[in-house]
């Protein structure tokens, strides 16, 4: 059994574990939700990187064998220098879903919803500028996203009208595919889907991450459970400030 251990700045991390754990349903889990300082968003790459050191060097004492960054802002402001400080440890990190999003457009607009240290961090801006090709890219910050999440409000009026603020300029600008480019915005999908309607598509990295944690474990000759018995789910929740939002969503996902 391996030991993974997953962090984001707050539940959003959840979302990569919901799919992380249709492929290893039976490893050991250690969950760190640092909400304590959530929203990471509009943070300092410095700042975070000093929390993910911390965060890390907490799963690391407790037996993690690979380390999942649940986060695109914190991958984009630190895992480089994670993956320098501990080279044999294997990082895992959310890559912005730009390739896939532009190979498969029709209207060749595409929209990315993410927070705005993603949106202005190299990894992305590299990103887009690879794969984006001819493809039009709209960007928007998911305001108030990670806050609707983190204080349970997913669906309801209120909720509809703070993500059609951010997602209604990519409607307009022709986007028929959108980029989640942030680990709480899926909880946010039926909302998202609902306002977009359905020839819209909605792109969640969180799949292609757990699938990158799959071949890491394998090419370090990491053992895993593979297909089990999903009852035997061993999940340990941390948080630096209340734990009640990661509890109700683990109970969900
Ligand atoms: N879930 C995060 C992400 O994927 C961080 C959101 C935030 O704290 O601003 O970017």
């Amino acid at each position: 059994m391996a030991t993974i251990g997953i962090m984001d700045s707050g539940s959003g991390g959840l979302s990569v574990l919901r799919e992380i754990l249709r492929l290893l349903p039976a490893d050991r889990f250690l969950y760190f939700s640092d909400n304590a300082n959530c929203p990471y968003g509009e943070k300092s790459a410095e700042f975070i990187l000093g929390r993910c050191r911390e965060i890390v060097g907490g799963f690391l004492a407790q037996g993690a064998d690979a380390i999942v960054i649940a986060c695109n802002t914190a991958t984009a402001a630190a895992i480089a220098e994670l993956r320098r400080e501990w080279p044999d440890v294997p990082f895992i990190g959310m890559e912005p879903a730009v390739k896939p999003a532009a190979l498969g457009t029709r209207s060749g607009v595409i929209g990315v919803l993410a927070t705005a240290g993603t949106l202005k961090a190299s990894k992305y801006l590299d990103t887009r500028d690879t794969y984006a090709g001819d493809v039009k890219v709209v960007e928007r910050v998911g305001r108030g996203f990670v806050e609707l999440v983190e204080n349970l409000q997913l669906e309801g009026p209120e909720t509809e009208a703070v993500v059609a603020a951010s997602l209604e300029p990519l409607l307009r600008a022709g986007a028929d595919t959108v980029v989640l480019g942030c680990t709480h915005y899926p909880f946010l999908l039926p909302v998202l889907q609902k306002l977009a309607g359905p020839s819209v598509r909605f792109i969640d990295p969180a799949p292609a991450a757990a699938r990158q944690l799959v071949r890491m474990l394998d090419a370090h000759n990491i053992a895993h459970s593979g297909p089990a018995d999903p009852s035997l789910r061993d999940i340990t929740i941390k948080s630096s400030g209340q734990s009640e939002t990661a509890r109700r969503l683990l109970s969900v996902i």
